[in-house]
């Protein structure tokens, strides 16, 4: 990426004690640019976003801001500001003085902060709560007051750390379309930490996905759930059947596997694959990518079916094949639906045009 407004160059972190918190973060974020960090649960999303702020100091590598390395530089220097989890308003003071108190430490004066505090509240909604106590507002109304008092400071760079986490579902939703509207109208550029892969598949420009301390994949959304670089990223993202499978041989641009002994799926690979016969890969099975199928031939299997659970459209069938057990998505009306239940015994295939991912284990 040319002129990236974020660089972090071989970040690594090992915290007293020598437990390693990450291990060699390289990532570039563009000007205006919504990315997220998704991965489970002490991976080292928080680490890295507080490394990026100036809350914490890598053991190793640069931050380069525009071109100009940060990495020394203390929190309040960097024009980047933070959304924190617990939102960490004060609550002895009312709305309007949340926000208008980073301006105050710059010496602001008092109307110029008002009138921002002003601009601010309107632009997440909440044009009436100026002199509201902040423990009479609800989770999502906080959860704006804290966007509203980072934005205040119309940082380069806004970190924001599972910023709605605390919120229920439906609210939630609501507040991830406000957020990338927000983001797209002030063209901020945003770093995003989440666990949640929906709402990262859902708000982000690119998503870098982490594992134990390092990034396994950075792209856009559909790549991420289309080209899974590696076994983590696939089962990470989405629902997928990972299938241990043996390479047999390559018939113009269609590959030929063997999955057990009685089912020859043959796909389309996109790119350059080369492969010996006899290599064994893992597929990376999207559930909509195995169709249920009328003949038994040498590209089918036959499945029983285990269970079955109403997903809207399409119902999602557990299908047991030898050991192993498989997703799979049909559509409600298929009209095949009538001989859908468990226990049954059906013939599958794999999706004449599916391009599932080889990954060579
Ligand atoms: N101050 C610290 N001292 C020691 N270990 C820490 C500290 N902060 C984080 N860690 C460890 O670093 C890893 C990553 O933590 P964190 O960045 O908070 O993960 P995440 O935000 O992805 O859940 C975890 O194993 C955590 O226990
Ligand atoms: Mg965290």
């Amino acid at each position: 990426m040319t002129g990236a407004l974020l660089k972090l160059d071989g970040i690594g972190k090992i915290f007293p004690g020598g437990g390693i918190g990450l291990d060699g973060i390289g990532l570039e974020v563009g000007h205006g640019e919504f990315l997220s960090l998704l991965g489970p649960s002490g991976c080292g999303k928080t680490t890295t976003l507080r490394i990026i702020a100036g809350f914490e100091a890598p053991t190793s590598g640069r931050v380069l801001l525009d071109g100009e390395d940060i990495t020394a530089r203390r929190a309040f220097e960097r024009p980047v500001n933070t959304v924190f989890q617990d939102y960490a308003l004060f609550p002895n003071m009312n709305v309007q003085e949340n926000i208008e108190f980073g301006l105050s430490l710059r010496r602001m004066a008092s109307v110029e902060r008002e009138r921002k505090a002003k601009q601010a509240l309107e632009l997440v909604g909440l044009p009436d709560k100026a002199k509201a106590r902040v423990t009479s507002l609800s989770g999502g109304q906080r959860q704006r007051v804290a966007l509203a008092r980072a934005l205040v400071c119309e940082p380069q760079l806004l970190l924001l750390d599972e910023p709605l986490s605390a919120l229920d579902a439906s609210l939630r939703e609501h507040m991830q379309s406000e957020l990338k509207r927000l983001q797209k109208e002030l063209g901020t550029a945003f770093v995003m930490v989440t666990h949640d892969q929906t709402e990262a598949l859902s708000i982000s420009d690119r998503i870098a996905v982490m594992n134990k301390g390092r990034i396994e994949q950075v792209a856009t959304p559909a790549t991420l759930y289309d080209r899974p670089a590696s076994r983590f990223v696939a089962s990470f993202i989405g629902t997928t059947n990972l299938i241990s499978a043996i390479f047999q041989n390559r018939e113009d641009t269609r590959l030929r596997f063997a999955v057990g002994s009685d089912w020859h799926p043959v796909m389309n690979v996109p790119g350059e694959l080369s492969l010996m016969p006899g290599t064994e890969v893992t597929l990376a099975m999207r559930p909509e990518d195995i169709v249920m199928s009328e003949k038994n031939s040498p590209d089918t299997f036959m499945g029983r079916v285990a269970s079955i659970t109403f997903h809207g459209r399409s119902l999602r069938l557990q299908v047991r094949y030898g050991d192993s057990e498989l997703w799979v998505d049909v559509p409600r009306d298929d009209r095949a639906r009538s001989h859908v239940v468990e226990g049954a015994e059906l013939s599958f295939r794999l999706r004449p045009d599916a391009m599932c991912p080889v990954l060579v284990s």
